[in-house]
């Protein structure tokens, strides 16, 4: 399927699927790859994925955006772009960021989480 079909397509299903985003249950969902491969593999666990996340979840909670139609940040398993994390997704937008530190990851709370802003310097 070329890139028009493709995107006629989802359109297709969009219009057909009566989904409300308003009514998710977190208005953010993001999915922290925290899998760990054996070594010598590429995975986001090497790069720190699971202290990150954590921190991620105490930072969310500290500024009181956790909870029912507000932030949730969960551990998922490996999402097939090892080679490019660590790597996170957000939801609903399904943006996809790669981050390095802390700073990184204020930075996608404060901008994306937050003010709904996009951080390309980050996104993959
Ligand atoms: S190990 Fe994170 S995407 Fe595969």
């Amino acid at each position: 399927m070329v890139g028009a079909d493709r995107a006629r397509a989802s359109d297709a299903a969009a219009a057909a699927t009566p989904y409300n985003f308003d009514m998710s249950y977190y208005r953010k969902h993001v999915f922290f790859c925290c899998n760990q491969r054996c070594e010598g593999e590429a995975c986001c666990n090497n790069h720190g994925s699971k202290e990150m996340r954590d921190y991620a979840k105490r930072r969310i909670k500290e500024l009181k955006l956790s909870g029912e139609g507000k932030i949730r940040i969960n551990v998922a398993g490996c999402l097939d772009r090892c080679e490019e994390g660590p790597v996170l997704v957000v939801y609903p937008e399904g943006v996809w960021y790669t981050y390095v530190d802390k700073e990184d990851v204020d930075e996608i709370i404060s901008e994306h989480l937050v003010n709904g802003r996009v951080v390309k310097r980050l996104q993959i």
